[in-house]
């Protein structure tokens, strides 16, 4: 059989599956202690005051939108260089997407080309941090300080992606909220951790934490304190919001929890696959490797190759060849804007993003990876771009 690389994929071992089969075996299967335990996990290790778990990344974007406020007649800036659930997730809320040029090399939103685009109906700015590699936050937080423009950074590629605050030279984990208000991750299978499918929101707000439980829950509060009405009943609850059942289930949160605990190891062998590519290619003629900035340390939820100017032309064939020889490549992403649904809006092209995405191609890094599937990709990477 020919071997096939994806480009990305879940690890899960007989210590996650043992996790999950003890909640099956328990009497809470959708939300009880797992989930509780979960959100308390992952706020501790991102350094949050808070965690709400969803059922996915868009959810959970969908939900930290609207803990910002964000509303029909508001506008939001994003990246188009990002999975389109980053734009639809606020269009839902009734507000427009504006989206902003990216940098040539790392392909994150451009902070210096910001100001232009804000305006008096930006409510929200969602950096994502594309790749793994960090926005510089610290940078885009200066940009709207003092203001009432709420920050949520898309981190569904950056659970445990860290970066260098300038001011005091520490190493902050992306989830810790030191340069903006909320960080939505995903848990989907080609990302950090998994739970199948997944998502959670940081944040060191209260008010926002609780409305970001009350959105995942139809609005709803048990909680009689918090009633509005002033009916007791022993049956009565409250909607109090607008909300959906974006909730995550205690079967899901039994693995994340499991998975948690092995992010660091994970994340470790992704740079130090990275680090084998960097090496393997650092003389190459035929693209570029992706930068690490001096403030980053990337989780490598992607490695991305961008081709140089002699050969970007050519990318259809370069990648049906390396999908040929069985390297699960993929384009990291079509421009939300070219979308016939953003299209059909009227969005124009924007001239970074479009750059950039004619030259990416993501090529495989995942934990899994042996250092033979490593050595793999690399031969089969040249033997492409030799062959062309
Ligand atoms: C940057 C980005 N934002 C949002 C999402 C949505 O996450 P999910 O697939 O968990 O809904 C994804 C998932 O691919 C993503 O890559």
């Amino acid at each position: 059989m020919t071997a096939f690389i994806p480009y990305g994929r879940q690890l899960i071992q007989d210590d996650d599956i043992e996790a999950v089969l003890e909640t099956l075996r328990s009497d809470f299967i959708t939300q009880g202690p797992r989930v509780a335990e979960f959100e308390e996990a992952l706020s501790s290790y991102c350094e949050a005051k808070y965690a709400v778990v969803f059922n996915s990344g868009t959810s959970a974007l969908h939900a930290a939108y609207f803990a910002a406020g964000l509303r029909a007649g508001d506008e939001f800036i994003t990246s188009p260089i990002t999975f389109s659930a980053t734009a639809t997730a606020g269009i839902l809320t009734g507000a427009r997407a504006v989206f902003a040029p990216v940098e040539p090399d790392t392909g994150n939103l451009d902070v210096s080309q910001l100001s232009n685009l804000i305006a008096p109906r930006t409510k929200l700015i969602v950096p994502v941090h594309f790749a793994g590699h960090p926005v510089n936050v610290e940078a885009l937080f200066a940009v709207i300080k003092g203001g009432s423009i709420v920050i949520v950074e898309d981190a569904c590629h950056a659970l445990g992606t860290l970066y260098k605050d300038r001011i005091d030279g520490n190493w902050q984990k992306v989830g810790a909220l030191k340069h903006s208000h909320m960080c939505a991750f995903s848990f989907h299978p080609v990302k950090a951790i998994t739970t199948g499918e997944g998502g959670a929101v940081t944040t060191n707000d209260v008010s926002y934490y609780k409305k970001l439980k009350l959105f995942g829950n139809h609005g709803i509060t048990k909680l009689s304190d918090n009633f509005i009405n002033p009916e007791r009943a022993p049956w009565y609850y409250e909607m109090q919001t607008i909300g959906l059942n974006y909730r995550m289930t205690d079967i899901q949160a039994a693995l994340g929890i499991s998975q948690l605990r092995k992010l660091d190891v994970f994340i470790e062998r992704r740079r130090s696959i990275a680090n084998t590519y960097n090496n393997a290619f650092a003389a190459n003629r035929y693209f570029y490797l992706p930068p690490e900035r001096d403030y980053a340390k990337s989780s490598y939820h992607l490695y991305h190759i961008r081709l140089k100017d002699e050969y970007f032309q050519r990318k259809l064939d370069i990648f049906n060849k390396l999908r040929a020889l069985g390297l699960g490549v993929q384009c990291h992403y079509i421009p939300v804007y070219r979308h016939p649904y953003y299209s059909a809006l009227q969005y124009k092209s924007i001239e970074s993003a479009e750059d950039f995405y004619s030259r990416e191609i993501s090529i495989p890094i995942f934990p899994a990876m042996s250092d033979a599937d490593v050595q793999f990709v690399i031969e089969k990477v040249f033997e492409t771009f030799e062959g062309i």
